[in-house]
């Protein structure tokens, strides 16, 4: 099927990227398209470069050669306003949930529309959020705060703050990297459920190749390189 450009929704083309230690490239001419309400995989061994990739997609980082176009336009490192874009496009979910311990499950979730609105909430945040916190089966627990969850619900809590602004595309960095295989299966159909239902598009790095049979597209990583 050929994709409509208006589905595109982050665009590489021909990465190449080193950091100021590594003596060879750790991304060498990567092309790639995500588009609209896809569930990808990113997949390989340790060190073959996938976190590198992500915050690439996720504009943490920039290239040393190439391209990056985001809904269509370049990104230009120098001149973007890049923590905004961050903010009103993309979510993340790491390995560790980094929740902050001293805040109740709920301020959590809402740090990044509190960071987004400048610190005011209008009562249109409400009824989503209810809604996510339903389809992740936390409400029960906006209360509590982050000590007081299980592994798998900590890091449900952390996807719910990744949603919070309703990116177009939600980044996971080994998001099931800390937890067991049922829980692990647990966030991805949730996250696959997700991206059905509300259109996001999500891009997940993982060396757990079981999970990515939920995937619509897998891209296996050797040396710095899609090999698929
Ligand atoms: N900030 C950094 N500075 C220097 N080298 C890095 C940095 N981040 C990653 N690397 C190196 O880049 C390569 C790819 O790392 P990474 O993208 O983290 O791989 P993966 O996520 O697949 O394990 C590795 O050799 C790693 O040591
Ligand atoms: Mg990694």
């Amino acid at each position: 099927m050929v994709k409509d450009m208006a589905d595109t929704i982050i665009k590489l083309e021909n990465i190449y990227k080193k950091y100021k230690t590594t003596l060879d490239w750790v991304l060498k001419d990567i092309s790639l398209e995500i588009n609209e309400a896809e569930l990808i995989f990113i997949c390989g061994p340790s060190g073959v470069g996938k976190s590198t990739l992500l915050h690439l997609v996720g504009l943490m980082d920039k290239p040393n050669e190439g391209r990056v176009l985001f809904l269509q336009k370049e990104i230009d490192f120098k001149k973007d306003n890049l923590s905004k874009i961050r903010l009103e496009h993309i979510g993340f979910v790491f390995q560790f949930h980094y929740l902050l311990e001293h805040l109740t499950v709920k301020e959590n979730i809402m740090l990044p529309y509190w960071v987004k609105n400048g610190g005011k909430v209008t009562s249109d945040s409400v009824d989503y959020i209810e809604e996510y916190l339903d389809f992740l089966g936390i409400s029960n627990l906006v209360s509590r705060y982050p000590h007081e969850l299980s592994g798998g619900e900590q890091q449900r809590v952390a996807l719910a703050r990744a949603l919070v602004n309703r990116p177009k595309i939600i980044i996971a960095d080994e998001p099931t990297g800390n937890l067991d295989q049922e829980n692990a299966k647990n966030i991805v159909s949730l996250i696959k459920n997700f991206v059905k239902n509300y259109g996001s598009t999500c891009i997940i790095a993982t060396h757990n190749i079981e999970l990515t049979k939920f995937g619509d597209r897998v891209l296996h990583m050797r040396d710095g390189k899609i090999i698929n």
